[in-house]
């Protein structure tokens, strides 16, 4: 089973960033949860790092090389284009018909960026979120603590979905009720001949934390812990991850592929 002691996962990969505004304790305090070097702006030899954390215009933020000056990648807390701003936003694409009608509540197993459960959080679904990577579970609770502060989440006295950092293979096995569908978006290894460009922050997380490959396994333990249903996400190209699905439902160069559970 892979560790995620972080004092070894991150060494000479990861350092945090203080570039002089804000709290200094907050970013050496980030480093010490993560067990990585502390960095002043002013330093030499930042250029050694392929990564930073770091707090920029309000949020935590991830560099590369490319956005060490400026810029950064962090959890997106507005909505998709093209989504509608109401809470809650109408259950009508490929995602919601594969989450099903009767579905209410959903843990993500893979939550990466948050992109997808942010999508599931407004569309009213009682969602449960679960990261491995220690460094994308601290960017998803800066996301979750500035999606807190939106006027509309106030306004609906909403609370952000609760966030677990650990693997969902040892976690989903202590739920204490079984979710209706347990959503599943592991990372797969990207087609040869690419068909599109992937998005700079999946091309980043893939940099950082490569292919996870113990899908299989992750979705064993999805099905054992599942009321209802396990949906995965799955790159077009890809062999489906349990064998024949009992749905699926295709969305752009994707597929939710959608197991009932007997
Ligand atoms: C492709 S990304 C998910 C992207 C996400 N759906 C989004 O919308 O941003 C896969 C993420 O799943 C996480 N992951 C993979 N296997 C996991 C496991 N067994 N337990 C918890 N997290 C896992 C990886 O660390 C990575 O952050």
């Amino acid at each position: 089973m892979e560790t995620t002691n972080p004092a070894t996962a991150y060494s000479g990969k990861l350092a945090v960033l203080f570039e002089g505004t804000g709290d200094s304790l907050l970013s050496q305090q980030l480093a010490e949860r993560l067990a990585v070097p502390f960095k002043q702006a002013s330093e030499s030899g930042l250029e050694n790092y392929p990564f930073y954390l770091c707090w920029r215009e309000g949020g935590l933020k991830l560099l590369d090389k490319e956005l060490l000056k400026k810029g950064g990648l962090s959890v997106d807390v507005e909505p998709r284009n093209g989504e509608q701003r109401s809470w809650p936003a109408p259950k009508i694409d490929a995602l919601a018909q594969a989450l099903g009608r009767k579905t209410q509540t959903v843990v993500d197993a893979t939550t990466g960026w948050g992109q997808d459960s942010l999508h599931i959080f407004r569309m009213g679904y009682q969602l449960l979120c679960i990261e491995r990577s220690p460094i994308m579970a601290e960017l998803l609770a800066d996301g979750f603590n500035r999606l807190a502060a939106l006027d509309w989440m106030q306004r609906l006295n909403l609370q952000p979905p609760t966030l677990l950092s650990g693997n969902a293979i040892e976690l989903l096995a202590t739920l204490a009720t079984p979710p209706d569908c347990i959503y599943l978006d592991p990372m797969f290894p990207p087609k040869r001949k690419k068909s599109a460009l992937p998005k700079k922050s999946m091309l980043v997380l893939r940099d950082l934390l490569g292919d996870d490959h113990d899908k299989e396994q992750l979705f064993a333990a999805a099905m054992a812990a599942t009321g209802k249903r396990v949906v995965v996400k799955s790159p077009d190209y890809a062999e489906p991850l349990g064998g024949k699905p009992s749905d699926s439902f295709h969305g752009k160069l994707l597929r939710y592929d959608v197991y009932l559970k007997n």
